[in-house]
């Protein structure tokens, strides 16, 4: 269901680039390495030491739970306390692939990964670099996205290298992102199995492997930082709005002296003078997988305000308008 990993010259798993970036993980350093949804900032799950790094690194709270890379879909068994058939199912059908699973935490796993809490999140990324490096290693990689706290995260090298520089030890290129948003994230660990967050597998996907409806849960007891209101954040302001509002909104914006970039295309109407546009792409994969890159060329031309409206909650469109409304923040609408 996913397009395969993605090949860039040095996409080889023999390279001598997994190699190092597997020397530094077992030495207790910090890998930036390439997944199909975005860059992560890996450390070995089983050295807290290493682990209370990547908090450091990226900025962000300890109380949050990191996701834990494996290598390959039988090794699940290792990491958590027990797999519960929805578990063995869902990782026969996407594993490798973009969804974690939250199920009980097995007792290798230091609580400094999963912020004292007593799950983990587990998942095989489906990047051909990736793999090599996990299947090497051996062991776990815990890892958050490679971005600064709340910023929006990389899906290319150079995204990670603006972002933390040589605040990481190595960068693992594997080229640009194949999918572009993170993860879903489905809950095991407790009753029925809800999304956390929803990401490169879709909803109704889940629920064809299941049987079942499988509901969206937001907040919740779980602190997670994928569910803190403003993430996923460029500099400049972005506006949700209605598409027949669109130009009104523009036009006003623009009266007021704000810079201004429609992220779409404008259904036919007089478009206001200094109005600029970035086209989004068409279909919703090929936007999910630009998407941050938008978002990060919204910054880098400077643009003060970009106005957007969002695709229907379907299929990946879930993921992306969730992406959407986070950088909207409260700014926004209310999610
Ligand atoms: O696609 C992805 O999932 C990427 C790549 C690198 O794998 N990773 C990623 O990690 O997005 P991060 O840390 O940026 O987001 C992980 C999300 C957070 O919202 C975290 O709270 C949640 O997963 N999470 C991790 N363990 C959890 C747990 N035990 N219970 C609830 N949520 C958990
Ligand atoms: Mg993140």
């Amino acid at each position: 269901m996913n397009p395969g990993p993605e090949h860039s010259p040095s996409a080889d798993p023999t390279s001598p680039e997994v190699f190092r970036a597997v020397t530094i993980l077992r030495a207790g350093g910090l890998v930036a390495f390439p997944t199909e949804t975005v860059y992560g900032l890996g450390a070995d799950a089983e050295n807290a030491a290493a682990v209370r790094r990547i908090f450091e690194v990226k900025g962000r709270p300890e109380a949050h739970p990191l996701i834990v890379h494996i290598g390959r879909p039988d090794w699940l068994g290792h990491w958590v306390a027990d797999v519960s058939p929805d578990a063995q199912k869902l990782a026969r059908e996407f594993w490798p692939g973009p969804l974690t699973l939250i199920l009980r935490r097995g007792s290798r796993v230091p609580l400094a990964v999963t912020g004292g809490l007593e799950t983990v999140g587990v998942r095989v990324p489906n990047h051909a670099l990736a793999l090599a490096m996990l299947q090497s290693f051996g062991g776990a990689v815990a890892a958050p996205s490679a971005n600064r706290f709340g910023r929006v995260s990389p899906t290319r090298a150079e995204h990670v290298r603006d972002d933390l520089g040589d605040r990481v030890d190595f960068i693992l290129d594997g080229g640009p992102c194949s999918v572009g948003v993170e993860s879903t994230i489905v809950d095991l660990s407790s009753g029925e199995p809800a999304i956390l967050r929803p990401g490169g597998v879709t909803r109704e996907q889940l629920e064809a492997v299941l049987g079942r409806l499988v509901p969206l849960r937001h907040g919740g007891p779980v602190r997670s930082p994928g569910q803190h209101v403003l993430h996923y954040a460029p500099r400049a302001e972005i506006v949700i709005v209605g598409a027949d509002e669109l130009l009104k909104r523009a036009a006003d914006l623009i009266a007021a002296g704000r810079r201004v970039v429609v992220l779409g295309s404008p259904s036919a109407g007089q478009l206001p003078s200094r109005l600029e546009i970035l086209p989004l792409p068409d279909p919703l994969a090929d936007l999910a997988r630009s998407l941050y890159d938008i978002l990060r060329e919204v910054d880098r031309r400077g643009f003060d305000v970009a106005l957007v409206t969002l695709p229907p909650d379907e299929g990946l469109g879930l993921a992306i308008a969730d992406r959407l409304r986070r950088a909207a923040g409260p700014r926004g609408p209310s999610q």
